[in-house]
């Protein structure tokens, strides 16, 4: 899911660098860094990427003041340095290795410090570090958890993604406000030291192999604010004890498999919610949103696809949430069935930026209100629903400019495209109307979406030539799909300037003409599919240039003469040349690794 938010901890991270930074490192004006500082920051240097030391533009002793090297920030009174960010600094090809942790003595008063991404396998020596208040020690090859007794400030650890992590016995007695040991090998037995971290506010154990014997320890942890537990392997119903966890403001349980019913005495006792994320379980039975009710704070519910097991009902009791939603996930899961009405509620929220209520069995008119009554809409996915009538709307009001993704395929959508699409969703990157009704032709403000990057109209009822203003003007486009259609005129004109297309599927069209040179401005094009067109004329031989052309079907169109020898050059795996006038002999290159059809109508 393009917006999903993995949870807090991370965006906690930059939130506390934020504050340090306003704190330490605005004014970097007057004075410079303090000698022995600077001589520690050449030793430091020169412990990376060993025998060569670090490359420029890293730290040089010539270049003035430290405290304006990158990666240093200091305090902007003392001038001591506060934080050091000397994440992904190791040359990746020089393996495993370990840094000597005195090398940090002279950092007296640093508050921050980044060593992630760098194959770090531990530390020799003990880091030594009484102001240090967070480590960042993601993405290294951690074996063992290094010594952090002498680090007496410390209140933000991060080890994420140490794959070979397995034993947490060192955090045994300290106080932490915020861990993170998501993606790493731990198993339950070896979480203890966690779940006596009775201090702990957020914690992100996503992405282990944990399954339900950890529930008793984890709801130990009644202080918790945040919670991220996705990626893991719970198998029952969410436990119980989670409701006394009252302080919980973000909880995140997708990616599991847990099952049974939604109590909704969950949300009754955690009334701080703001980030829910079921998603992606096994829930069952029946789930009225009205539980929410009291949850004013909530921002984020997501409780996407959970196999369309759990019925989701707003309208009885009818759900009138105090909140206003920035992100509505309730994909597959038979909402309000069996009558299909699109959540009342929904009229009422002016915040979403994601809203995904796609594989539902919703009916009705297409709700375009939605898109006028939430001008921050980035997302809107409503795929695989019964909507039917025009996807039109006020276009003098109707003003998304942050809409990325626009997803209404497979609905009934019917009536023409409205003509202002593209300067209403002037920033869109992705818009899917396929396998609808849509008639008429396609509006040239599409031209105007400068930042597209796929379209996918195919399935509909278009007519008429494709816009000048979309081949020439959506230069980012890679992928457009518009077979199955009644469109005409050339595929793609010479004046098409659409360079990074990758693939092109304008099958079952009325497509007539040339194979026109316009492909030639594509170089990237690795699927290309025309089939059953009015196409005619020869192949031409500059076909052999796209050297990326994995799959190119020309079936069932009037294409006529020899295959040109530059055919050869393609290192295609699909071609299809059936029912065309192809011949009399095609050449015998043994390029062809699959060849569908036979080259003569
Ligand atoms: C130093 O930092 C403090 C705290 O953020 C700030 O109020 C002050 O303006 C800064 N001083 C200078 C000279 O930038
Ligand atoms: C280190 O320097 C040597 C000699 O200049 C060079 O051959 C080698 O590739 C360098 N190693 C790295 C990792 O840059
Ligand atoms: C190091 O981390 C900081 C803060 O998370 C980030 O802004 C920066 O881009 C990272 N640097 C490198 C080289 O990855
Ligand atoms: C670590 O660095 C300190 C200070 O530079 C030095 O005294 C010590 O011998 C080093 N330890 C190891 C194991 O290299
Ligand atoms: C974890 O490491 C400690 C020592 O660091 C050791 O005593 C303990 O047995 C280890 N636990 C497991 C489960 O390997
Ligand atoms: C919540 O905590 C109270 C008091 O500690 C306890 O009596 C109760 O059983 C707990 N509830 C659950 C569901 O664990
Ligand atoms: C869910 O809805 C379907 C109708 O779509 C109904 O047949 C089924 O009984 C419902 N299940 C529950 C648990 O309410
Ligand atoms: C919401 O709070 C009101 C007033 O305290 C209470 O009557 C109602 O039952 C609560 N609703 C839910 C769903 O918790
Ligand atoms: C889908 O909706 C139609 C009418 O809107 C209804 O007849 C049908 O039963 C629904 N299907 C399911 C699985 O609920
Ligand atoms: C939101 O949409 C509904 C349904 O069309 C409409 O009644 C309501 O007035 C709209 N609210 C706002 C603030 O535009
Ligand atoms: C569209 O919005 C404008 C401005 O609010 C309004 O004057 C006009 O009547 C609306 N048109 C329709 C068809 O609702
Ligand atoms: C075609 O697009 C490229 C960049 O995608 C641009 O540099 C070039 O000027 C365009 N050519 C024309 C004729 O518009």
């Amino acid at each position: 899911m393009v917006l999903h938010k993995s949870f807090a901890l991370v965006t906690q991270l930059s939130a506390l660098l934020f504050i340090l930074l306003g704190f330490c490192g605005s004014g970097r004006l007057s004075s410079a860094c303090i000698e022995p500082e600077r001589i520690g920051l050449m030793k430091l240097k020169a412990a990376f990427n060993v025998p060569n030391g670090s490359a420029d533009p890293w730290w040089r002793d010539d270049k003035g003041d430290c405290c304006k090297w990158e990666g240093v920030w200091c305090n902007n009174v003392s001038m001591r340095v506060t934080m050091l960010l000397l994440n992904d600094t190791q040359d990746s090809r020089l393996g495993p290795w370990s840094l000597n942790a005195s090398l940090f003595l002279p950092f007296e008063e640093l508050e921050v410090l980044d060593v992630g991404f760098n194959q770090l396998t531990g530390f020799t020596e003990t880091l030594r570090l009484k102001r240090l208040q967070v480590l960042e020690l993601r993405t290294n090859e951690l074996t063992e958890v290094p010594s952090l007794h002498e680090l007496p400030s410390l209140n933000a650890l991060y080890l994420q993604f140490n794959y070979c992590l397995k034993n947490l016995s060192r955090l045994e007695g300290l106080k932490l406000e915020v861990v993170d040991v998501s993606f790493n090998h731990l198993a339950g037995d070896s979480l203890s030291a966690i779940w006596s971290m009775t201090s702990l506010k957020a914690l992100s154990i996503a992405g282990n192999q944990l399954g339900d014997s950890i529930f008793q320890g984890l709801c130990q942890l009644k202080g918790l604010e945040e919670l991220d537990a996705s990626y893991n392997e719970f198998v029952s119903s969410i436990p119980p004890c989670i409701q006394n966890m009252t302080s919980l403001y973000a909880i995140d349980l997708h990616r599991n498999h847990f099952g049974g019913n939604i109590p909704s005495s969950l949300f009754a006792n955690l009334k701080s919610l703001q980030d829910v994320s079921l998603s992606g379980n096994a829930f069952e039975g029946s789930f009225s949103l009205a539980a929410l009710t009291n949850n004013s704070r909530l921002e984020v519910f997501d409780l996407a696809n959970n196999y369309h097991r759990l019925n989701i009902t707003t309208e009885d009791p009818l759900y009138a949430p105090s909140a206003q939603l920035k992100i509505l996930c309730l994909s597959d899961c038979a909402l309000n069935e069996p009558r299909g009405v699109i959540p009342t509620f929904l009229r009422d929220q002016h915040e979403l930026r994601l809203l995904d209520l796609s594989h539902n069995n919703m009916s009705g008119a297409f709700p375009s209100w939605l898109l006028e009554n939430n001008t921050k809409l980035e997302a809107l996915k409503l795929s695989n629903n019964a909507f039917s009538g025009s996807f039109s709307f006020n276009s003098s009001t109707a003003s998304n400019v942050d809409i990325q993704l626009i997803d209404v395929s497979s609905n009934f959508i019917d009536g023409e495209h409205p003509i202002s699409i593209g300067s209403s969703f002037p920033n869109s990157a992705f818009i899917n109307m396929s396998r609808n009704l849509i008639r008429g032709g396609i509006p040239s403000s599409l031209g105007d979406m400068r930042l597209l990057s796929c379209l996918d109209l195919s399935n509909n009822d278009f007519i008429g030539e494709l816009p000048e203003s979309l081949l020439c003007k959506c230069q980012h486009l890679e992928v457009l799909k518009l077979s199955k259609n009644n469109l005409l005129g050339s595929v793609l004109p010479r004046t098409a300037n659409l360079t990074k297309l990758y693939t092109v599927s304008l099958e079952n069209n009325r497509f007539s003409g040339a194979i026109s040179p316009g492909l030639l401005n594509s170089p990237g094009l690795h699927f290309l599919d025309v089939s059953s067109n009015f196409m005619s004329g020869t192949v031409p031989s500059w076909i052999g240039d796209f050297e990326s052309l994995k799959n190119l079907m020309l079936t069932d169109n009037s294409l006529e003469g020899r295959l040109p020898l530059s055919f050869c050059k393609l290192k295609l795996k699909f071609l299809c040349l059936a029912a065309n006038d192809f011949g009399p002999t095609i050449p015998s290159c043994d390029l062809f690794h699959s060849f569908y059809g036979t080259p003569h109508r």
